[in-house]
């Protein structure tokens, strides 16, 4: 038999012996019955200890490769044989999306720049609270979140979002997709029928129709959800909206609409669910107040660290009416039984000690200068072509291309140029109203990336928008 052991190895030589047995086995090499050498046959034409060779057999024998027969030696055992993938395939597709990563200039939208990420004082804080706390931050915790995070949420949430709650009305979640997963479950069942801005994001739209119910499009302008528009024939079982900063198209619900939509929620008895996301990042004037402040029974509030500090960490919450605790802790319970403790104290100590806010707003400074600089690109090289609107909060812009068509199968071609965009109509309930508008992201970018960005989108899109 032909195998070859490496002396000079650190590599113990029974490893070798062993893997190189095995992989002939799996490969079918040796054959489901074909008969090994003997132990001392093997040894002596290897130059290796009989011990070896011996407990080689041994351990492929303990794992079902080999079986002895009395008398009559080691055999190959049946149904061992499994042919395993070239590992070169694999290591090609790592290489490849590397090289796509560092080329292409990506413009999703809602990503943090994560190199600003407060490493030092978070790691500090997490040494501190691992090493003092008491052994319980280590065991099974509450459902609802640990006490200390939801009393430090409840007033970080009244001073700068104007969210009326008691820290109990607090649900602590794995960010807000786990939020409003868990809505779904609460609120919706086959065949309701939920009212929602449209376009949404295609992943809220998708959380909330596996429940089996209808989503019911209300669409939306340059001021967020089109109130009027509500339906009147309709017994909606919640309604769903973003009204702080719309996504994708980047509206504020003015004051009015807030009112009339509350009045109808009232009037048809049902609760609004208001995911706010990314609000805090508003670059003229002061962030909006909550809808859930103007009636903190009858909104539901969904809550994100994932813009202000890190998608990774996966922490978001809920703010409930008081009769809606016990059914959702319940849920959360069932679902993942709690969020992680540590990083939620290691956040409430981020907050208490001003970390937060002062991470915010070196960080709105920051995506300020980017949206400008996009701004400022986009206006070079498209005038007069392009409109930008939904830019006052936020990490992404829409920007309206007259008479282009971005189809899927032109995003691809312009995705094979080097730039990644995202049409709003991928977001559509109503199809076949928003194929002219990108959604740009530009938090994540500098603002070197920026111009090359946006220098590429125009080389592709000249023959395109020359015809304006
Ligand atoms: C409108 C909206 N809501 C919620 C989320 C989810 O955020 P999280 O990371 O907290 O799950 C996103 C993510 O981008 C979003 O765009």
């Amino acid at each position: 038999m032909w195998i070859h052991i490496e002396k000079n190895t650190n590599i113990p030589l029974m490893k070798q012996l062993y893997s190189k047995l095995r992989e002939k086995i799996l490969k079918g090499e040796l054959l489901e019955g074909e008969r090994l050498p003997s132990t001392r046959l093997l040894s002596n034409q290897l130059h290796i200890s009989r011990n070896v060779v011996l407990e080689a057999y041994d351990q492929l024998i303990a794992e079902g490769f080999l079986v002895t027969k009395q008398g009559a030696g080691t055999f190959v055992a049946e149904g061992a044989y499994f042919p395993v993938e070239k590992k070169e395939e694999t290591e090609n597709f790592f290489t490849e999306e590397k090289v796509e990563k560092s080329a292409t200039i990506d413009f999703r939208s809602g990503i943090p720049d994560l190199s600003f990420f407060p490493r030092n004082t978070w790691s500090k804080l997490l040494q501190t609270i691992c090493l003092t706390s008491e052994d319980y931050i280590f065991n099974y915790g509450n459902p609802e979140g640990h006490p200390v995070f939801r009393q430090v949420l409840s007033r970080y949430l009244k001073k700068t979002r104007g969210v009326c709650c008691h820290p109990n009305q607090i649900v602590v979640t794995s960010g807000a997709t786990q939020a409003l997963s868990m809505l779904a479950k609460l609120l919706l069942t086959q065949g309701d029928k939920m009212l929602i801005e449209d376009p949404i994001t295609k992943d809220i739209q998708t959380i909330f129709s596996s429940t089996g119910a209808t989503l019911y499009p209300i669409p939306v302008d340059k001021e967020g959800m089109q109130t009027h528009l509500l339906p009147h024939n309709e017994k909606p079982a919640c309604i769903f909206v973003t009204p702080s900063h719309q996504f994708p198209l980047g509206s504020t619900l003015p004051i009015q609409r807030r009112i009339e939509l509350l009045a109808y929620a009232k009037m048809k008895a049902c609760y609004i669910i208001e995911d706010d996301y990314d609000s805090e990042f508003r670059y003229e004037g002061t962030p909006v107040p909550s809808l859930q402040g103007l009636d903190p029974n009858r909104v539901i509030y969904v809550g994100s660290f994932s813009k202000i500090l890190s998608p990774g960490l996966r922490l978001g919450y809920l703010v409930l009416p008081p009769q809606f605790i016990e059914q959702c802790k319940t849920i959360k319970w069932f679902t993942d039984l709690h969020t992680p403790c540590l990083e939620q104290l290691v956040l409430a100590h981020f907050i208490e000690e001003g970390y937060l806010e002062r991470h915010i707003y070196k960080m709105k400074k920051i995506y300020k200068k980017r949206r400008d600089c996009l701004l400022d690109e986009l206006e070079k090289h498209f005038s007069g072509k392009v409109t930008v609107s939904g830019s006052l909060t936020g990490l992404h812009v829409i920007a309206y291309f007259n008479n282009v068509n971005f189809s899927p199968s032109f995003v691809k071609a312009i995705h094979s140029a080097g730039v990644r965009i995202y049409p709003v109509e991928t977001h559509s309930i109503n199809k076949g109203q928003h194929h002219q508008k990108l959604i740009i992201g530009f938090g994540h970018l500098t603002e070197s990336k920026i111009k090359e960005g946006v220098s590429k989108l125009h080389k592709v899109l000249s023959p395109e928008v020359s015809d304006i």
